[in-house]
């Protein structure tokens, strides 16, 4: 199915060309919410990109588990749709009609020993039509309540552990609520499949500027003597989104900022931020190292080291936007935090004594994900000059939405006078590569198809994560109310005062 024709790179452009045209092996993708949002708006657009870009395998089958009533016309008509609204590429007709008649759809109830049967047949038929087997892929696209339960209709189906050929389950988080119940998921999912064939998706690490904080940290000679407490002074991570909850409240109102971002997104990053060296990118070596920086963090104490805020009514983006207990379907006593702030300490050689301030929220000013690094200032001005010395260097990665990383020097202005400024120095992936990033699901679509799980969470990481979070989640069920923002400022006044105690600021939003 490959079809290598639709981005011939720019001739001449050394960074347009690819070096990694691995391709999958014969592979069955079964969607498991084939009708829901994530599919439409993430999933079958990504499987389109990726075969736009060539590389999907010749022989790839989509399959979508539906309930009853959807054929496989239906189910097409749909995934058309849901390409034509969604995929980065405008809908190829050639294309198209090479993907459709892959595509196809297992209908049946969940849960039923029926529907799996019919899933096992159906998957038999393909292989037999091509005249080999494939590997299958089941992507579990719905409510995680159903993830340990769907695991082991699977396993009992012949299609989990020790399956022939080779299965792979792919889940999102939420991984669990807390960390006991993280544990009991991830002990229920290891009865059904091996760690090996589990594809924890935190979507986050397929953006392509996270996956550029490892090129950047191990890539370059210059920043590693630099990356530790020796030079640094702190760092901040932001995952600001200036969205509301929209109608996610059944989801949202359970789960906060803290569980939402925090646990997943921000330590992730965090974990990439700290993390040593890898001898290797085996993705095992990787793990282990991501998995070391969490364990490394000092516990918290919801007290004096987190902050929580919840969103009331305000004006951003010049409309008066409503407060999050008027949302729909919010309780009007609601407590949860649509805001978190942690300042973390990894307690380690490297880190001792660095603060990781980490924020997150909703209704903010701007959406704007990044990783702020802040050196510490020269030990010592030998200038005469007109002004204070100049703020200390930072580098500054930006996630989203401007792709890429600045750093931030001084420099003499113009003139006669000494007088220095702040300038960046700076990288933008838009005009640097001439061409769009895939979208984080194609990447990591990609790379299940190839098996490879560097840029999947592992069951330890998960947990690890968990456990930084957890004494705050107790500490804030057990009590307490999450301080008002106003919609459109930069949080809470308390996250101010977290780091103003420690003579720091946020950078501004
Ligand atoms: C999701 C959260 O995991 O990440 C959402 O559930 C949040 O609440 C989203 O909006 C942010 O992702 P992105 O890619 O838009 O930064």
């Amino acid at each position: 199915m490959a079809s290598g024709t639709a981005t011939a790179p720019l001739a001449g452009n050394p960074f347009a060309q690819d070096v990694d045209e691995r391709l999958p092996p014969a592979s069955t993708l079964v969607l498991f919410g084939a009708t829901g949002d994530l599919a439409a708006r993430k999933l079958l657009p990504a499987v389109y990109d990726l075969l736009a870009d060539g590389r999907l395998p010749e022989r790839f089958r989509l399959l979508g588990v539906v309930r009853g009533g959807m054929d496989d016309e239906a189910f097409r008509a749909r995934a058309r749709e849901a390409i034509a609204a969604h995929a980065r590429r405008p809908l190829d007709e050639r294309l198209w009609e090479a993907l459709e008649p892959r595509i196809g759809v297992v209908a049946g109830r969940y849960g039923t020993p029926e529907l799996y049967e019919a899933l096992a047949a159906r998957l038999e038929a393909g292989d037999r039509e091509d005249g080999e087997p494939s590997q299958r892929l089941f992507y579990l696209a719905i409510s995680p309540a159903f993830f340990a339960d769907t695991a082991r209709d699977l396993c009992e189906a012949g299609l989990g552990r020790g399956a022939d050929p080779p299965t792979r389950l792919l889940i999102e988080k939420p991984f669990g609520r807390d960390l006991a119940t993280a544990r009991e998921l991830n002990a229920a999912i290891e009865a059904s499949f091996e760690e090996r064939q589990v594809f924890r998706i935190d979507h986050y690490l397929g953006k392509e500027t996270v996956q550029n904080l490892l090129v950047l940290r191990f890539g370059n000679g210059i920043f590693e003597p630099l990356w530790n407490r020796t030079a640094i002074d702190h760092v901040q991570i932001t995952v600001a989104e200036d969205l509301g909850i929209g109608h996610r409240a059944g989801y949202y109102d359970r789960a906060g900022a803290l569980r939402d971002v925090i646990q997943n997104h921000a330590l992730q990053l965090l974990s990439l931020v700290a993390m040593e060296p890898p001898a290797s990118f085996d993705a095992d070596l990787v793990r282990d190292e991501k998995a070391k920086a969490l364990h490394a963090v000092r516990p918290l104490d919801a007290t004096r080291d987190a902050v929580r805020g919840q969103y009331a009514a305000g004006w951003l983006g010049g409309e008066l936007v409503r407060g999050y207990r008027e949302e729909e379907d919010v309780p009007a006593a609601s407590r949860t935090d649509t805001y978190a702030a942690l300042r973390v300490e990894v307690d380690n050689w490297r880190w001792a004594g660095v603060p990781f301030y980490l924020r997150t929220g909703k209704r903010l000013p701007v959406r704007m994900t990044e990783i702020a690094i802040a050196f510490k200032p020269a030990p010592h001005q030998p200038f005469r000059s007109l002004d204070a010395p100049p703020p200390p260097n930072e580098l500054v990665i930006s996630v989203q939405p401007n792709e890429g990383a600045t750093l931030q020097i001084a420099a003499k202005m113009p003139g006669t006078a000494l007088r220095m400024r702040p300038v960046q120095m700076d990288f933008q992936y838009g005009t640097s590569f001439l061409r769009e990033s895939p979208e984080a699901y194609e990447r990591l679509l990609h790379d299940a198809l190839l098996g490879d799980a560097t840029l999947f969470t592992r069951a330890d990481e998960v947990e690890a994560a968990w456990e930084v979070v957890d004494p705050v989640l107790t500490a804030w069920e057990a009590g307490g109310e999450p301080e008002p923002y106003a919609a459109g400022s930069a949080g809470p006044p308390a996250a101010g005062a977290l780091l103003a105690r420690d003579g720091r600021a946020w950078r501004s939003l």
